[in-house]
């Protein structure tokens, strides 16, 4: 039983508020539920060690050697949590070279949205995704394809750090058009985070010398197949995330 003094003072212990003005008008949950239940998520969302400090209010756009594309994803994301709408499922597509802050600025953005909205967020990284669900054929590991797969289907916010990871077969072709599609039918939001630059697989761009094709760094197209990075542009907003690695940069100094 509560003493009196534990019982919350903005809404008697109900566990709800009345919110009077429009834009929210109605009844929405009490701050102290999602004090509550932010810390609940927030262990459930299992998010790595290393991006444990990752907010979006500890990032920086305020360095030497600095993109404009970073400020502007720093912008994208704020917005996407004020204007974060559940029945919409958009997500976000960062796409950008190594350490310019894609997985910072996710995972910022799943802490808000655990913070200020109670929502179910998932961190999942694609290589450890796929070795997990791998690793489920074999006959010797208890978890089946479905256990390791459903809590990826179902989560009602996404993190899917790191797609294209993993080299392309057509199983993993088909694993992310599994992923992809289950959550794009259900409309989920799904946010995700990509090193490969957001163009055509090689195929598709038929005018090109094979020297030149030989060359050329690989596309998300190669690593994902073209049919699935179209459906990622049904999905999400393509943010994009130039610039210098952030780790290289401040190795020894205070950031981060
Ligand atoms: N603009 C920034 N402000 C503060 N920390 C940053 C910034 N960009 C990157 N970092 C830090 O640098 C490291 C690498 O960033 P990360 O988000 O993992 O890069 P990416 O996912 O693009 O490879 C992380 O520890 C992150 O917290
Ligand atoms: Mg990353
Ligand atoms: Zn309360």
């Amino acid at each position: 039983m509560k003493t009196e003094a534990e019982v919350c003072p903005n809404c008697s212990g109900s566990g709800w508020k009345l919110v009077p003005q429009a834009p929210e008008r109605g009844v929405m949950r009490c701050d102290c539920q999602l004090r509550a239940r932010g810390g609940t998520l927030l262990t459930a969302a299992c998010i790595p060690k290393r991006y444990e400090h990752c907010e979006l209010s500890n990032f920086t756009t305020d360095f030497p050697g600095a993109d404009r594309s970073v400020s502007l994803a720093q912008i994208s994301a704020a917005r996407f949590v004020q204007e974060f709408d559940p029945r919409d499922g958009r997500g976000l597509l960062l796409v950008g070279g190594i350490g310019t802050g894609k997985t910072h600025l996710a995972v910022g953005i799943l802490k808000e949205l655990m913070a200020a909205r109670g929502s179910g967020c998932m961190f999942c990284d694609y290589r450890e995704l796929l070795k997990q669900i791998q690793n489920s054929y074999n006959d010797s590991v208890k978890a089946t394809e479905l256990q390791v797969l459903r809590p990826v289907f179902e989560a009602e916010i996404l993190l899917l750090d790191e797609l294209g990871a993993v080299k392309p077969s057509e199983w993993v072709w088909d694993t992310v058009s599994l992923i992809l599609n289950t959550r794009y039918n259900d409309n989920r939001t799904t946010i995700i985070t990509t090193n490969f630059a957001d163009e055509p697989a090689a195929g598709v761009m038929r005018s090109m010398s094979t020297a030149r094709a030989a060359a050329r760094e690989e596309t998300l197209g190669d690593r994902i197949g073209e049919r699935m990075r179209s459906r990622l542009h049904e999905m999400c907003r393509i943010v994009r995330m130039d610039g210098p690695d952030f780790r290289q940069k401040f190795k020894s100094a205070s950031f981060g």
